[in-house]
């Protein structure tokens, strides 16, 4: 799979894929990652990429010509799946959205900054737009990190254990139980027995008790009975 990602601040970017889980799937070629500065797509003066908005206002507006223009450079050499804009608008980030684009092959993150982007790149050139929650962020970039990494963590093969993107918490809509590792006893706190027990019919069934118990007092909203 590869992820494009368009910004005018690619620095915010920097070392955010070339570490643990993301750069062991970039090493194993099963996910590229291209971070592309909007300014390499601008002819104006000084790499302009931003003007005031039309009617008055506070705040920059991204400009359509730029961003036409990188799109239609990156598609001579990729057809994608998804051109993606990150903003608060958009439809929420989840586990169930993050799944179904670990499917794409080729996907365009389109990062926002300043007041936004002009509306008429939206309705014309993207084709999702996400939000990863319900406050503002400065810019796109760290959505764009957050979605790439929820993404890129479900690519068959990236996880070393397969099965463990299958236990992560939301994925069959359930928080993920407690785990615990060595020492057995600190300071008299100790590991539930039956995680000891080397029975693991019983460990399953703790854990997706303990799951049910964590879903329903943390995350109600989720929970089905
Ligand atoms: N850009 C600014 N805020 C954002 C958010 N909450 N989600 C996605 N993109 C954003």
């Amino acid at each position: 799979m590869k992820i494009d990602i368009l910004t005018v601040v690619p620095g915010l970017l920097d070392g955010a894929f070339s570490h643990s889980i993301l750069k062991r799937a970039a090493d194993k070629k099963l996910l590229e990652i291209n971070v592309i500065n909007l300014r390499d797509y601008t002819n104006l003066p000084r790499a302009q990429v931003d003007d005031y908005q039309f009617g008055g206002g506070a705040g920059m507006v991204l400009m359509i010509e730029p961003l036409v223009n990188a799109v239609e450079s990156l598609q001579q050499k990729s057809i994608y799946d998804e051109i993606i804009f990150l903003t608060p608008d958009g439809k929420t980030l989840n586990q169930k959205l993050a799944n179904s684009l670990s499917l794409k092959n080729n996907l365009l993150l389109i990062c926002g900054h300043y007041k936004g982007i002009d509306q008429r790149f939206r309705d014309n050139f993207v084709t999702m737009e996400i939000s990863i929650g319900d406050y503002v962020l400065s810019g796109g970039e760290l959505a764009a990190a957050v979605l790439a990494d929820s993404i890129g963590r479900l690519i068959p093969g990236v996880l070393n254990d397969e099965s463990s993107a299958l236990t992560d918490s939301f994925q069959d809509d359930l928080l993920a139980p407690p785990v615990y590792t060595r020492p057995e006893d600190f300071r008299g706190m100790k590991v539930p027995p039956v995680l000891m027990s080397g029975n693991h019919k019983l460990i399953e069934e703790w854990r997706h008790e303990k799951a049910v118990e964590r879903t329903q007092l943390l995350r109600p909203d989720i929970f089905k009975s």
